[in-house]
């Protein structure tokens, strides 16, 4: 018997109900496995959590969360705490914390899904965006000065150091080299940005050097939305810094279909630490509540935590569970059906019970 324990962090709006739909697809897979225990453990941080404590988790967060194999996220945003709190209070924290450098950003278009492209066959879209995730743009350095007055200044600087993007893009070259067509673009803005980004395309000409089998070339960030949205067959790996994959990788999510079924999992390659997995998406207020949330986002990101932790059978199950139940047409309303979370969540666990 293996077994794993999973720390489940809800979190607000939506977040919830998808976090709970992924904790009974993945009791099924324990169930249907037969040699898999998976224990998740319940944190009730978030935007509640900060109105009762005034912070989004209690100060020793991170060392309660330590001795977990995983981390199953679910999103933060709620309409009376602003943004910056609630992301730099519980979301940031942990990715940093845990140097969670490597954000991996599966798209492809499930089937039975219609893509917003008119062109765009199933095959055509199938990419992995590789996000640096521990400086650039949200290194948080900066700061403010003057408030309030005339004269008052804000900087955002972003941070790129050389053992940065040297571990990210030797990430995302590896994860092309796994991948049939072994093909990596890296995305910069290296002509209006001469430091930071010239530095992008040097180290990612030198690492490349490593991997002589894996294509790659070079796109400029603004060029890339309309490569993506024109000419998708043509990408297949992609590495950005953390703003610009941020960005693309919302792109992604709206070309496959929805954001309510891109997944993400923030990687330790090094696995000192627990990685966190989580749908795209946030806590989504317009929609809280009302049972209707596209649980895929959480299933896929569920089957890449089982992956990362060496489960592959069980994650390539519940892929396909999840592939079987959006091809017969059980779909919520973001992709153009009328099922609700619940019919989504029950038939992908009797798709992992019938399947082989
Ligand atoms: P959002 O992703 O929450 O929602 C954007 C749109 O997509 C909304 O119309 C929403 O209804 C729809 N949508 C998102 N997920 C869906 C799902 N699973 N099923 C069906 N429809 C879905 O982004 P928005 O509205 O910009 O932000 C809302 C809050 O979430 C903000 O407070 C924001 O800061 C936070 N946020 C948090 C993130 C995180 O925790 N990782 C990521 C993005 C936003
Ligand atoms: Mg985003």
């Amino acid at each position: 018997m293996r077994a794993y324990s999973i720390a489940a962090i809800p979190a607000d709006g939506i977040g919830p109900e998808v976090i709970s739909a992924g904790c009974e697809v993945l009791k099924a897979i324990e169930k249907r496995a037969g040699d898999l225990t998976i224990n998740v453990t319940h944190f009730d941080w978030g935007s509640d959590y900060y109105k009762k404590n005034g912070v989004m988790m209690p100060e020793d967060g991170l060392k309660q969360l330590q001795p977990f194999d995983a981390i199953y996220f679910g999103a933060v945003g709620a309409p009376d705490v602003p943004d910056h709190i609630t992301l730099w209070g519980l979301r940031l924290p942990i990715c940093q914390g845990f140097d969670q450098y490597a954000n991996v950003r599966p798209t492809k278009i499930l089937p039975g899904i219609t893509p917003p492209l008119r062109n765009c066959k199933p095959g055509d879209l199938d990419w992995v965006i590789v996000r640096e995730n521990s400086e650039g743009e949200y290194s948080g350095n900066g700061g403010r000065a003057h408030r309030g007055l005339p004269e008052e200044v804000g900087t955002e600087v972003a941070i790129f150091t050389r053992v940065g993007v040297t571990r990210i893009m030797r990430y995302a070259f590896q994860i092309a080299q796994s991948r049939p067509r072994k093909f990596l673009t890296v995305v910069t803005k290296s002509n209006a940005q001469r430091h930071g980004m010239v530095m992008w395309d040097e180290i990612a000409a030198e690492v490349a050097a490593e991997f002589p089998d894996v294509e790659w070339d070079k796109m400029l960030v603004d060029a890339m939305t309309v490569r993506m949205t024109l000419k998708p067959e043509s990408l297949d790996t992609i590495v950005a810094t953390n703003l610009h994959a941020d960005i693309l990788s919302d792109l992604a999510g709206a070309l496959a279909g929805s954001l309510g079924v891109a997944p993400t999992a923030n990687i330790d390659p090094q696995r000192r630490f627990p990685s966190m997995f989580e749908p795209i998406h946030g806590s989504a207020f317009d929609i809280t509540g009302k049972g209707i949330a596209n649980p895929i986002a959480s299933f896929w990101t569920a089957s890449m935590l089982l992956d990362h932790l060496g489960e592959k059978e069980a994650a390539a199950r519940l892929m396909s569970a999840v592939e079987r139940v959006t091809k017969a047409g059980v779909l919520t309303p973001d992709i153009g059906g009328t099922a609700t979370t619940a019919e989504v969540t029950s038939s992908v666990i009797d798709a992992i019970y019938s399947s082989n």
